[in-house]
């Protein structure tokens, strides 16, 4: 079961595989995009233990010989000490700017690989292996690359598009719950942003989804990169649509920020809170029924992901803290405020200089410390 879906960026456009069996095939999908038969795979341990033999092979019987770097998985290896020691270890193999980079993981090894790949000789080309859910619906697609530094996530960083995207549904077998439930949120986030349809069909499959039933993978994994897709096409350095991406990020990311961005609490969890709230402050702003939100809030739970800052921790998180990691946001201009808002399911809109006050009234209202 195969489905392809293309992302139109002109002489960088690529084709993004998603089905089944791809790993074993990797080798006949990528050989032909090579001009010297030779490729670095960069992947985490986890990753590399449970199915980078598989791909070694694939592409050693395609006749590509394969170098592989095994890195330590988790957020810290997506660090300027991460990177430094990645592009040390492709200098030491003599990768040239013909060959290739095969990102092999979750977003912390695609992120960096492809960082790593837009500066390494001053930037070779690379195709994305995501596997993860989280990596195989949001950040394998679109070329955003980057590394975290101690102010901050994702703060340096490129924009540098793969070649190809293979997202083999298969290897999701391997995948805790908990990271399913986290790449759930980004699936559910694109049925709340602009397709109603798919966020109804959601409601009714979310334990399919999360069971990983071949055909719904297909279909929730299909219509995500679809709408990701036509999204980065016409808005690929995010002037402006490509923020709706960002639903429910801003909440998140602010949460996320006072929890230290550990285990406690993890991106794709944060996401689910960040939702349910733009959903509520979007119907405490009179834009979108109070019934939309609570169906909003009911679809996220489903899916077993937190909803409530009060889900996250019992002691109350400060609103003034809270305010000031939405201001840092990289969405905030000029000081102002800047959230994605929604006027219904499926209708989210990017909302320019949000009110501190509002703002402030809405998070002590839905639990916050004043
Ligand atoms: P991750 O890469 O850390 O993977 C999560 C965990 O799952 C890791 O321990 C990994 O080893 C393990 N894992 C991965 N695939 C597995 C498999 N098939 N079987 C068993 N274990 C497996 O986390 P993630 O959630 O995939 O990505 C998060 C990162 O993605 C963050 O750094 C975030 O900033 C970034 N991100 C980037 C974009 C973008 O557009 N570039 C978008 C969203 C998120
Ligand atoms: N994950 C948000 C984006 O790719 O723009």
């Amino acid at each position: 079961m195969i489905r392809t879906v293309s992302v139109g960026l002109g002489d960088r456009a690529y084709d993004v595989v998603i089905g089944t069996g791809l790993i074993d095939r990797a080798g006949e999908h990528i050989a032909p995009l090579l001009k010297r038969k030779r490729t670095a795979i960069v992947t985490d341990s986890i990753v590399g233990e449970h199915h980078g033999e598989r791909l070694s092979v694939s592409l050693e019987r395609a006749g590509v010989a394969v170098d592989i770097i095994v890195l330590p998985p988790g957020e810290q290896t997506k660090s300027f000490a991460g990177l430094a020691d990645l592009s040390d270890r492709l200098l030491a193999l003599g990768l040239e700017r013909g060959d290739m980079i095969v990102a092999f993981g979750g977003g912390v090894i695609g992120d960096l690989a492809g960082f790593a790949a837009s500066i390494y000789k001053r930037g070779i080309d690379f195709i994305q292996v995501p596997t993860t859910l989280l990596a195989q619906v949001d950040s394998s697609v679109g070329g955003k690359t980057a590394i975290d530094t101690p102010r901050g996530k994702n703060l340096i960083g490129a924009f540098h598009q793969p070649r190809l995207v293979l997202a083999d549904l298969d290897v999701l077998a391997t995948l805790p719950g908990r990271e399913m439930a986290c790449g759930y949120a980004e699936v559910i986030k694109y049925g709340l942003l602009g397709d109603f349809t798919f966020f109804e069909w959601l409601e009714s499959n979310v334990h399919a989804v999360l069971e990983r039933d071949t055909e719904a993978l297909v279909r929730a994994v299909g219509r995500s990169v679809e709408m990701k897709a036509q999204i980065v096409a016409e808005d690929e350095k995010e002037a402006g649509r490509r923020a709706l991406l960002n639903l429910g990020h801003t909440f998140g990311h602010a949460i996320e920020a006072e929890m230290g961005f550990g285990d406690a609490l993890k991106h794709g969890e944060a996401v689910g809170v960040g939702m349910a709230q733009a959903f509520r402050f979007s119907a405490r702003q009179g834009l979108c029924s109070s019934q939309d939100a609570v169906r909003a809030e009911a679809a996220i739970k489903a899916a077993g992901l937190p909803t409530r800052m009060s889900d996250v921790r019992p002691e109350p998180f400060l609103a003034e803290a809270l305010i000031a990691h939405c201001g840092q946001d990289k969405k905030a201009e000029g000081g102002t405020l800047t959230f994605v808002l929604a006027r219904g399911i499926g209708e989210a809109f990017v909302a320019k200089d949000v009110g501190r006050a509002a703002l402030r009234a809405f998070l002590v209202e839905d639990g916050a410390g004043g």
